[in-house]
């Protein structure tokens, strides 16, 4: 049976994913910041394997913690789930510079520190995977003004997957940076294009399906290679 960790479960796209993969008779490991107010998450607990974490993703020790507790774990996919759009001023004439850090620390470098934290535990699956989920926005593709903040944290994520695909190449990992549509969720608004359950139906199917050919590129919810 294949494990999953998933970052920022608690809501949103994360807590679609895991219901989701339970649905799918998957373990599912779910991290979040606080399990307390985590009410929705942790009712999934009776739909199947279902093992709970808190972490803040920018906490290293928090990160280095939850490593050493599932030491000796086969985890066969990582999903960097946890994101924030980052500060309310981030255009032109307008930026909180200690907020576009912290939006770096939890889009950009939070997956790495994840991937590289669990990779041992990576290592022990037949099909690894590390999957982050980024966003169209960053892509340099597209041209677009403002968030500043957020694009450059998923345009950095992104490079980041890109050369760790590389690194990790020899080991047979699988490293995906994926677009999971416009969403109906806090960050995404009511006015999004899909629900979360769609976007989750659409990632978990590209999850499973990926290829070692596959790896290193970027990809949508729906399967499609999203330019960089
Ligand atoms: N919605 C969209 O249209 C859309 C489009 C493109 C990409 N995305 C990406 O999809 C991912 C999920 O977004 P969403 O729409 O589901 O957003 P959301 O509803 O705002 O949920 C964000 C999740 O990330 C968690 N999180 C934030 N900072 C964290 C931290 N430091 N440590 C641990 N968890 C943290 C939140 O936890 P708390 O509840 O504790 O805050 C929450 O569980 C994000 O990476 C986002 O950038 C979303």
């Amino acid at each position: 049976m294949e494990t999953i960790v998933i970052t920022g479960a608690n809501r949103g796209i994360g807590l679609a994913l895991a219901r989701r993969f339970l649905q799918e008779g998957k373990d599912v490991i779910a991290t979040c910041r606080a399990l307390d107010d985590a009410t929705e998450l942790r009712s999934l607990q009776e739909r199947g394997n279902l093992s709970l974490y808190e972490l803040d993703v920018t906490d290293n020790a928090a990160v280095h913690n939850v490593a050493e507790t599932l030491s000796g774990k086969s985890i066969d996919v990582l999903i960097n789930n946890a994101g924030v759009m980052g500060p309310k001023q981030q255009s032109l004439n307008q930026m909180n510079y200690e907020s576009w850090s912290y939006t770096f620390a939890v889009n950009a470098m939070a997956p790495f520190h994840l991937a590289t934290s669990l990779l041992n535990n990576l290592k022990m699956s037949s099909n690894p995977r590390i999957i982050t989920i980024s966003s169209q926005m960053g892509s340099l593709n597209r041209k677009n003004k403002g968030a500043y903040a957020y694009r450059s944290s998923k345009a950095a994520v992104n490079k980041v997957m890109q050369v760790l695909a590389t690194e990790l190449e020899p080991e047979n990992i699988i490293v995906c940076p994926v677009h999971p549509g416009w969403v109906k969720t806090d960050m995404g608004g009511a006015e999004a294009d899909i629900t979360v359950a769609e976007s989750a139906a659409g990632l978990v199917n590209v999850i499973n399906n990926l290829t070692k050919a596959q790896s290193g590129r970027f990809w949508t919810w729906q399967g499609v290679e999203h330019p960089w």
